[in-house]
Order: C-alpha cells, then structure tokens, then sequence
C-alpha cells in the first residue's frame, strides 16, 4: 500500500477473477472448492480497493458462456451466490460499500435475484465504494441490447440516425452511471477478456497475472495498481504532448 501515490489512483478498476478451478485441482480438490476459496480473495480484494481509493470496482463473477459448464458447477456457484451475499452483506454495509449489478438478472434463479436485491436495497444509501458484480454479463449482450434499443427508438422516430453518438451507445449500456475503467485485472496467466466490457475497455490499462484467483490478495492488488501508475496514458497523443500536459 506505501507504494501507492494516492493521487493516481484508478477510479474504477475491472477484475476477471479467473482460475479457481484449477486451484481447486491443484489442491486434489473439486472446482467447487476452488470457488469457495475464491470468496475469501473477494473480501480481501473489496477492502483493498476501498483503502486504496477506488470508487467503483467491477467484478467479473459469472458470464453469460459460463452458462454452459456442467450443471453440477452452476448450481454450486448460484448457491454460493447467494450464500455470499447473505453472509457479507453486513460486513460490506458497515463499510459503507453499495452493492450494485450489471448483466441479464432476469436469468438468474429467483433465489439469487432476491438476495441480491436485498443486499442492493440495503446498500442503496452508502457512500463509500461501489462494488459492481457482472453476474450472467457479457459485453456482446450488452450491445446488442443497446442497439435493439436504438433501433426501436428510430422507428418510432424519436431519433435520427445522423444524431446517434457515441454518447448514445454509452448510455443504453448498463454501466451507463459509472465511468470506464482505467485498469482491468485479469488472474490465472490468461491473456484474453472473454466477452467482458468490451466497449468500457476500449483505453483501459491492462494488467495480467500468473497467480490463480484465490491466491490474488491485498498485496497483488497493490502490485497491479503501482505497475498502472507507472505507466503512460496517450490516449492516441505523442510522449511530448503528453508530458508538457503534465507541466
Ligand atoms: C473463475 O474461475 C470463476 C468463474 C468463471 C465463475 P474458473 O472456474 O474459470 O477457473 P479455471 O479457469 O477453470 O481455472
Ligand atoms: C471469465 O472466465 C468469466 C469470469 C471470470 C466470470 P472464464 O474462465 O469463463 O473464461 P474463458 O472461458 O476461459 O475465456
Ligand atoms: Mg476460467
């Protein structure tokens, strides 16, 4: 945490937490397991964010492909779902943290639903940190809602082609109210984004690791965050231009 400049934190940072299965396996355990242990570097990883400052924190926690894994694998990780949010809900409300999600919640099973809602209900008021959970998300989804919508306004003429900005598309996504991540974590040494914001990430930095989810912690996160501060954002602007910004 000391070698973090506190005035160069990213506001919201993104996180594929990828490789509880096979932490799981490396351990001679189920994937379940792998999931379990998982839980425990989301509590660590929501505290460390909110001491470093971030915002907003959006975490990848199940997309819309991982509807296809085995059956047995989804139930558990729905029940966990909801038993997590259950059991930390007190815990993050004492921290001040709103809950918030993004994704199609209407897939979920109504158990889910309902307690994520309730947590989200009971969060609604706090000011500290927003935790965004992408839950049955993915990015493609998400603009293609956006552009059914646009379409529709169209033809009923309440908007014209030539008026569509991106402004327009940003607005109809469901991260409509948070800004775009400045960083994008990704654990277990996989080098792609698997369908998630694909729109927000568009200048994001991106940091990928080796370390299984449920071995990321307090301290990798802070690794990630000082690896972003070193680097320069040009946003498409030479070296020189960005520096004598900065003057
Ligand atoms: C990430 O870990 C959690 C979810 C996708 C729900 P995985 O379950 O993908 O673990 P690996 O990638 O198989 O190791
Ligand atoms: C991405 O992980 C989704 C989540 C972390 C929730 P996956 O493990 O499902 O991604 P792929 O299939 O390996 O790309
Ligand atoms: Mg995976």
């Amino acid at each position: 945490m000391s070698s973090i400049n506190k005035d160069k934190v990213p506001q919201h940072v993104a996180i594929i937490m990828d490789g509880n299965g096979r932490w799981a396996k490396q351990q001679g355990e189920d994937r379940i397991f792998g999931h379990h242990e998982g839980v425990n570097s989301v509590r660590e990883i929501v505290e460390a964010a909110a001491e470093a400052g971030v915002k907003y924190l959006t975490l990848y926690a199940f997309s819309t492909e991982n509807w296809n894994r085995p059956k047995d694998e989804v139930d558990a990780l729905m029940e966990l779902l909801v038993a997590t949010i259950s059991i930390e809900t007190p815990q993050l409300h004492k921290n001040k943290v709103k809950l918030e999600a993004i994704g199609n919640l209407k897939s979920l099973p109504p158990a889910c639903l309902n307690e994520l809602q309730e947590s989200i209900n009971t969060t609604k008021n706090n000011t500290g940190l927003i935790l965004v959970l992408a839950l049955s998300y993915s990015s493609k989804w998400e603009i293609t809602n956006s552009v059914k919508e646009i379409a529709a306004q169209v033809a009923e003429g309440k908007l014209k082609p030539n008026d569509i900005t991106e402004e327009t598309i940003s607005s109809l996504l469901c991260t409509t109210k948070y800004p775009d991540p400045e960083l994008m974590i990704r654990t277990s040494g996989e080098h792609r984004i698997s369908n998630f914001l694909l729109w927000q990430l568009a200048y994001a930095e991106f940091y990928f690791t080796d370390k299984l989810w449920p071995d990321f912690r307090k301290d990798d996160f802070y690794e990630a965050i000082r690896s972003y501060q070193l680097r320069e954002r040009r946003f498409g602007k030479t070296s020189e231009q960005i520096s004598q910004q900065t003057k």
